[in-house]
């Protein structure tokens, strides 16, 4: 879908100390992955996971990084953004034992999956990890599910240092799981990828996105030219594992290699 909507920021809700929620009152129509382009008119437009969406609702959460983001957050209540979407491949749905594994800003897509996921009768485990405790999002909302729940920072803020790869690594080594998914960083799925070898999973990615239609090529993964904006951003396991740039390097604004 490329509709575009202009619509008012309904709220605003502060998560941590440079991530905020926007709230829009619209009914997009989107399933949990997919994504949506956001802009003020003023010079870009963002690629933004949806955190959460319903008939009359949606939400995507922000990380203040650079120019666009900084003025999102100086946005205010009843000011208008503009919405394009909602774009590219979503979740699989599934039902049994579920493992959701979450790094920093890259978490709040998984609420929205979580939901669809218990309405669905799965039983969901969370394990969410950041840097510190400034990263690390959605604790209380994924809580309030009722799913099990754990978190972890780098910096050992909440007690135990350490990812939430080793959250998941944990968690796999007591739980049977049926199905795994992934959001975050590039490099904390590349970290994952290994101990999964005998689940099967999705993962989603986050490359540099200009058109979100699949025309300006920007966003290709190689060797299969998948373009992450219609065929992912999520991707099941047999396409990740044939990706030869997963985790070596992705592309800036101008196409341009740049490695991890
Ligand atoms: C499918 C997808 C979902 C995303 N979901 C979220 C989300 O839910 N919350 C969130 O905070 N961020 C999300 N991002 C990243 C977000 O788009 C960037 O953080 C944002 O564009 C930064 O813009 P900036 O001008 O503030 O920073 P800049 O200074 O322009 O860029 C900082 C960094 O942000 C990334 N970035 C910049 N422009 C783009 C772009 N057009 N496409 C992809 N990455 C870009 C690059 O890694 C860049 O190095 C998502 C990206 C993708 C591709
Ligand atoms: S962003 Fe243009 S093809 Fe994907």
């Amino acid at each position: 879908m490329n509709k575009r909507a202009t619509i008012k920021i309904s709220n605003i809700i502060k998560e941590a100390k440079d991530i905020k929620t926007f709230v829009f009152k619209h009914n997009l129509g989107a399933k949990p992955g997919q994504f949506i382009m956001l802009t003020d008119f003023e010079g870009g437009e963002k690629p933004f996971s949806l955190a959460d969406c319903d008939t009359n609702t949606f939400t995507v959460t922000v990380k203040r990084i650079g120019e666009f983001t900084s003025r999102l957050f100086q946005k205010e209540i009843g000011d208008f953004l503009s919405v394009r979407g909602p774009f590219g491949s979503s979740f699989f749905i599934s039902k049994g034992s579920v493992l959701l594994v979450g790094g920093g800003y890259g978490t709040p897509p998984l609420y929205f999956l979580a939901k669809e996921l218990l309405k669905n009768g799965a039983s969901v485990t969370v394990v969410n990890g950041a840097k510190s405790k400034d990263d690390l999002v959605f604790c209380d909302r994924f809580r309030e599910l009722g799913v099990h729940y754990s978190n972890i920072t780098q910096l050992g803020c909440l007690g135990r240092e350490g990812t939430s790869v080793d959250l998941a690594q944990s968690a796999l080594a007591k739980t049977k799981f049926d199905y795994v998914y992934a959001a975050g960083p590039e490099m904390m799925l590349k970290a994952l990828q290994p101990i999964l070898k005998e689940h099967e999973y999705e993962f989603l990615f986050e490359r540099y996105m200009k058109c979100a239609i699949g025309i300006c090529g920007n966003c290709t993964i190689d060797p299969l030219g998948i373009r992450l904006c219609v065929e992912g951003p999520v991707l099941p396991k047999k396409l990740v594992e044939q990706l030869t740039e997963f985790g070596k390097y992705h592309r800036d604004a101008t196409g341009k290699r740049i490695e991890y």
